[in-house]
């Protein structure tokens, strides 16, 4: 787990040193606590020279403010008071990190004119400050710090607020939501030489430190389980692929699990049907889905969710060898299915296939949403403001897109439907792996249907905001986390006591 600030709540005072955060509401007007800080009014000063007007997530700071001891005094943007939501709130913590940049010790006045924020609000912005304060520079060997503009990692941050008990609690849940968002950006911008699917499955039993129970299955495993179709893809690389099983047993021990699948390509290279070279790195983040199922069970038990959830990852690499899959091979699902493979890059649907064919007849989950950087066809469709859903279920379909709206990891639904069915059969077998470029993602997405059989279910293809997305306040990072915040919510708006 990377370094991340500490945080800590208290009521408020005014501070002696180290560097204080204020908040600056909508025209720069400062609350009275932000005002004591600030006796000689240099915040104020430097407002008018720069025309700084708190806009929503706009940033100023003043360094070594003279007459007192702090090292900066600093502002963040409220903006409007009105559309100051849980959005915004993340927002406007993420934002005052790159105010903040190598503070050690931080004091934050969480007090905004004309405004009555609630704990949740502090436990959001707190969160943001989270998200926003992570990079991923492990392997800089050269001053890691010193090309982010980020607090030191290990940099303590004094909250205060008026009431820090309830604060406290509140970020208790979201600190566990953050830490799995922060696990899922880690395994997404691992490289694959260093994650490959071995190491993978090393992450994932550190689960069990949090009381997750993980089995992970081998190669032998899963041929005795005919999985044929995820065996066909992993053929090809000299690392074995595993299926992962995490189970959170918070619910009550009668109550049929929910399911989360993920696709883990380490390495998507395309296989025979290679991938050109340009952009090809990218392809070490092809695992975006897994990593969001495993943020998402560190999520659910770092905060003991009242849920029995079960979370499903298939693991592999995609690789060019002598023992790879062919175009034309033919391979037999664990379903009975038979897949005719046309194109060996249009393999994460091969190895969701078999994780979702396996977590339905083990489990009988009360729905299996599956997550994965599927197709390029949904970021032509989508860029990287949402991720597709697909879904046979219009109940779990708006509970996703509602889910999506109120933690800003938005979803689109797309259509699945028969006609679109009948594209993927093949002559030569029940169906294939791929077809031409038209509606590739919903192709994709009914290839997958093919493997739920009549449980609700949802698809999420994440290729546009797993990874390569925009950075914004609560993410300067390639890999975004996505998806592990949306489930969560999902979780704890529907399926939890
Ligand atoms: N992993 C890719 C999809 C992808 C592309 C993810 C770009 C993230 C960024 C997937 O395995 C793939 O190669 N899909 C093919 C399917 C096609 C061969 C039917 C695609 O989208 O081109
Ligand atoms: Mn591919
Ligand atoms: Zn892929």
């Amino acid at each position: 787990m990377a370094l991340r600030p500490s945080i800590t709540f208290a009521k408020i005072t005014t501070p002696k040193k180290g560097s204080v955060l204020v908040i600056a509401a909508d025209g720069g007007v400062l609350s009275e606590a932000a005002d004591a800080c600030d006796p000689q009014g240099i915040l104020k000063k430097a407002f008018g020279i720069a025309e700084y007007k708190g806009k929503l997530a706009t940033t100023l700071e003043v360094l070594a403010p003279y007459g007192t001891d702090f090292d900066r005094i600093a502002a963040v943007g409220a903006g409007k008071p009105e559309a100051l939501d849980e959005t915004a709130w993340s927002r406007i913590g993420g934002a005052s990190v790159s105010a903040l940049r190598k503070a050690q010790d931080v004091s934050v006045i969480f007090e905004v004119a004309g405004a009555e924020p609630s704990a949740d609000d502090v436990a959001a912005f707190a969160f943001g400050m989270v998200l926003g304060s992570y990079t991923f520079d492990k392997y800089k060997t050269k001053k890691k710090d010193d090309d982010t503009a980020a607090p030191a990692k290990s940099a303590k941050i004094t909250i205060m607020c008026a009431n820090p008990a309830a604060a406290k609690k509140a970020f208790g849940g979201s600190e566990a939501v953050a830490d799995g968002v922060l696990l899922a950006r880690d395994l997404v911008n691992e490289p694959a030489n260093i994650l490959g699917t071995l190491e993978f499955a090393d992450k994932v039993r550190e689960l069990e430190k949090l009381g997750v129970k993980v089995e992970v299955l081998t190669e032998k495993e899963m041929k005795k389980l005919g999985m044929g179709a995820l065996l066909g893809v992993a053929q090809g690389s000299v690392r074995p692929p595993r299926l992962m099983v995490m189970r959170w047993d918070g619910g009550k021990p009668k109550d049929q699990p929910i399911a989360f699948v993920g696709k883990g390509v380490v390495f998507d290279s395309g296989g025979i049907s290679i991938k050109p070279a340009g952009g090809m790195e990218d392809m070490k983040g092809d695992m975006g889905g897994a990593a969001a199922v495993t943020g998402l069970m560190h999520a659910l038990a770092g905060r003991k969710a009242k849920a029995n959830v079960v979370g499903i990852i298939g693991v592999v690499e995609n690789m060019v060898d002598g023992n790879a899959q062919r175009p034309g091979d033919i391979v037999t699902s664990m379903s009975g299915q038979t897949i005719e493979v046309i194109n060996t890059d249009a393999e994460g649907r091969l190895v969701l296939a078999d994780a979702l064919w396996y977590c339905n007849e083990r489990f009988k989950p009360r729905f299996m949403i599956n997550l994965a950087t599927l197709t390029g066809a949904i970021i032509v469709a989508l860029g990287s403001e949402h991720a597709g859903l697909f879904s046979n279920n219009d109940d779990l379909a708006e509970k996703l897109l509602g889910a999506g709206t109120s933690t800003a990891e938005k979803l689109w639904r797309m259509p699945i439907g028969p006609e679109y069915d009948k594209l993927i059969d093949s002559k030569n077998a029940d169906m294939k792996n791929s077809t031409g470029r038209n509606a590739g993602s919903i192709t994709a997405a009914q290839f997958l249907h093919r493997f739920v059989k009549d449980t609700p279910w949802a698809h999420l293809d994440i290729a546009g905001t797993a990874m390569g997305a925009p950075a914004s306040e609560v993410n300067q990072s390639w890999g975004s986390g996505y998806g592990v915040r949306l489930l969560d919510r999902l979780v704890r708006d529907h399926y939890e006591g």
